[in-house]
């Protein structure tokens, strides 16, 4: 995809999907969440390029994404009342907005992907003294020697609709990297079980674009015996939202939720969305 002379490959591509589901959700009178700009960068986008974002008009996957980044927000604005200092970091970000809805004035930011995402995303964004761009894959190592010795902790790492596109070495070495090297640090991540990775051929919005899903996660409590002492603290589907995040969500909304969750459609209940503490490995006796 080319784009104000950036070409963004396969699975950089995928980033336009949440995107565009803000902007829709921007433009409703009773939104999920509030966010212009990514309203504006469509706009710029589909000037620069006249890329199709009407593919993906009405596809279900287009809310279930501003669920997702609802969630992550929580999660972010919870742990910036804990650690008012602390810092967040963006996995795979994207052209995701989410300094913009939860900064607090006081933590650090960096904000994390692959070069031709972050060259476009310079075209949009800039550095700030709190805020800084890296480009980098996330399995590299180096990015972390940035992260380390630019900002103290606490800090939390966000990789939202990131991970499932490696494959499982790939995630357990990001995992291992984040622990290792930030100790206690938070982890929000999405997975996705065969429910999702066996029919994405035929999903709604995955069909419309190249990449796919790499690693399949039927239970994200497997990740607690990846390594000693990693913790699941809250795992979710989009049916079974945390209370306060579903009250405060529009009536038709949460209509449309409960609907959902009668279904019991694997390919929604499958898909889980959750917060994980990682410690550096205990050493066995
Ligand atoms: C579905 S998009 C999600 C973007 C953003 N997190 C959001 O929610 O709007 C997936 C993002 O992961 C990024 N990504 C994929 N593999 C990556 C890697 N190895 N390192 C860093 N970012 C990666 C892509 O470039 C893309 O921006």
């Amino acid at each position: 995809m080319t784009d104000r002379g950036v070409q963004l490959g396969t699975v950089q591509e995928t980033l336009l999907i949440p995107l565009y589901g803000r902007a829709v959700e921007n433009r409703k009178p009773e939104p999920a969440l509030r966010d212009p700009r990514a309203e504006e960068m469509v706009e710029a986008i589909t000037e620069a390029i006249d890329y199709d974002f009407a593919r993906f008009d009405g596809l279900p996957s287009l809310f279930g994404s501003v669920l997702r980044t609802s969630l992550f927000d929580r999660w972010i604005r919870d742990f910036l009342v804990a650690h008012p200092d602390g810092t967040v970091v963006e996995i795979g970000t994207g052209l995701n907005t989410r300094y913009e809805r939860t900064d607090n004035g006081r933590a650090r930011w960096f904000e994390l992907d692959l070069p031709d995402v972050i060259e476009l995303r310079r075209t949009f964004f800039t550095d700030t003294a709190r805020r800084q761009m890296i480009a980098a894959s996330v399995t590299a190592e180096e990015w972390a020697a940035d992260v380390a010795g630019g900002a103290d902790g606490p800090y939390f790492f966000s990789a939202e609709a990131v991970l499932p596109y490696l494959d499982e070495p790939e995630v357990r070495h990001v995992v291992d990297l984040i622990a290792e090297r930030f100790p206690g640090s938070l982890l929000a991540l999405d997975t996705a079980g065969p429910g999702v990775v066996d029919t994405q051929d035929t999903h709604d919005a995955l069909s419309k674009v190249e990449a796919r899903i790499q690693w399949s996660c039927p239970d994200p409590a497997a990740l607690e015996r990846w390594r000693p002492g990693t913790r699941l603290l809250a795992s979710h589907t989009l049916t079974t939202l945390p209370p306060e995040l579903y009250d405060s969500l529009p009536g038709a909304y949460q209509e449309m939720l409960t609907s959902l969750a009668a279904q019991r459609l694997s390919k929604v209940e499958d898909y889980r969305l959750s917060l994980l503490r990682l410690t550096s490995r205990i050493s066995q006796p």
